[in-house]
């Protein structure tokens, strides 16, 4: 028995891939394109492990996906494989579209065949997990009840809007193909592995750089934060029992403002690594320019999953976020690899000097 992990390079998808094989010896096939967003020095530790088989490669490419799993034959796929950063989508949408809608159709495609010529109980047995995110329910006005799984999809930036008709397309191949597929929608994940584009490990990488921490508009957008452990586990718990051909909402129960996580890190980081000139990081903000579209507020009821599943987040924003901030002062070398190369563009690009 094996699972098929794609985008297990990524943030989501490593600390997956790092989590599933300390609990269990099944082995991961890791998929991976390594766009900029994906980096194997996240996955060092599995270094020499034969439960851990990476494949460098795209969801797109049918007949790659088809030797694949033809090879490994695996009971269950769990597809983390996506452009995720809303600004790159907004600066340019072509490899979202790409990735996130005809990308998710090839690899639909090349496991509907897989799938259809297992025998019968593997076929039975079979799953394929698509995680997705709280985005393609669009934006929440501040008294408005939190998305559940039943709000209709209004996706509004062009990464929201690629995510939902991936969704579509793995609910289309269910209904009209009956492929056992499971849809997970999160919120906004954080903690290890992160790639600095992300608010959370930026501000913790410009505050310890002596930059500037760019808040956008007037920073009171609001976000449900997860701790990325706690995604895992939910997506390990819905892998194991959620019923064929549902959506689950996956949440922290954590609504914050923008401003209030900025406050927060900048407190973290006083405390644990203070400024040598004795001033705190809040010094450092930065009023920038809005994101263009901006969401102002995004909220999760995840009922569906306490009730039917038992799961409910082990962390707190508190620990999460003490753990996540220490996370990053311990593991400069990471953060000084990952701040190289293309994502000094990326930053000169968005931010300008
Ligand atoms: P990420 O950008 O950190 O990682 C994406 C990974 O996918 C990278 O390793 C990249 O190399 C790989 N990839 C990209 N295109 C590929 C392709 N065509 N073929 C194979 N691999 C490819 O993203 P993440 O934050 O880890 O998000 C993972 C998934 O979870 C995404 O589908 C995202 O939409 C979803 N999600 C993310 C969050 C969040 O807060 N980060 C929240 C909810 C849902
Ligand atoms: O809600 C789930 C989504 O969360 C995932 O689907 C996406 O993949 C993930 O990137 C994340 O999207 P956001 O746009 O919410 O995350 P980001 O970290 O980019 O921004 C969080 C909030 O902080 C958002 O309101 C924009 C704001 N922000 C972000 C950056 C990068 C700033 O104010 N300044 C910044 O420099």
């Amino acid at each position: 028995m094996s699972i098929l992990v794609t985008g297990g390079a990524g943030f989501i998808g490593s600390n997956f891939v790092l989590d599933w094989l300390a609990q269990s010896d099944e082995p991961v096939i890791n998929l991976d394109k390594l766009t900029y967003a994906g980096n194997l020095e996240n996955l060092v530790s599995l270094r020499g492990d034969t439960r851990h088989v990476f494949v460098h490669g795209d969801i797109g490419d049918f007949d790659r996906v088809s030797q694949l799993l033809a090879e490994h034959q695996p009971r269950a796929l769990i597809n983390f494989a996506a452009e995720s950063h809303v600004d790159r989508s907004i600066h340019g949408p072509g490899d979202f579209i790409a990735t996130n809608i005809v990308g998710t159709f090839q690899l639909l495609e090349a496991v509907r065949a897989y799938w259809g010529g297992l025998a019968d109980e593997a076929r039975a047995d079979f799953r394929l997990l698509h995680v997705s995110t709280d985005e393609v329910y669009g934006s929440l006005g501040k008294d408005d009840p939190a998305f559940t799984e039943t709000n209709r999809y209004e996706p509004n930036s062009p990464y929201s809007a690629s995510k939902a008709a991936s969704d579509h397309l793995v609910r289309a191949y269910h209904h009209t193909y009956g492929l056992p597929v499971l849809t997970t929608n999160c919120s906004n994940n954080y903690g290890p592995y992160h790639f600095p584009e992300k608010l959370i490990p930026l501000l913790i990488v410009n505050s310890l750089a002596g930059k500037p921490l760019p808040v956008y508009g007037d920073g009171q957008q609001v976000r449900d934060w997860l701790y990325v452990k706690d995604h895992c586990s939910a997506i390990r718990r819905v892998l194991a029992d959620g019923r064929v051909g549902e959506t689950y909402n996956v949440g922290g129960w954590n609504e914050k403002p923008n401003l209030e996580i900025v406050h927060t890190v900048c407190a973290l980081l006083d405390e644990l690594r203070p400024r040598a000139d004795g001033q705190p990081y809040s010094t450092q903000i930065t009023y920038v320019t809005d994101r263009p579209g901006h969401d102002r507020r995004y909220a999760i009821d995840a009922r569906k999953l306490e009730q039917e599943l038992g799961w409910r987040p082990a962390e707190t924003f508190a620990s999460g976020i003490r753990k996540t901030v220490v996370w990053y002062l311990e593991n400069q070398p990471w953060v000084n690899n990952v701040l190289s190369g293309g994502y000094r563009d990326w930053v000169a690009k968005h931010y300008g000097n």
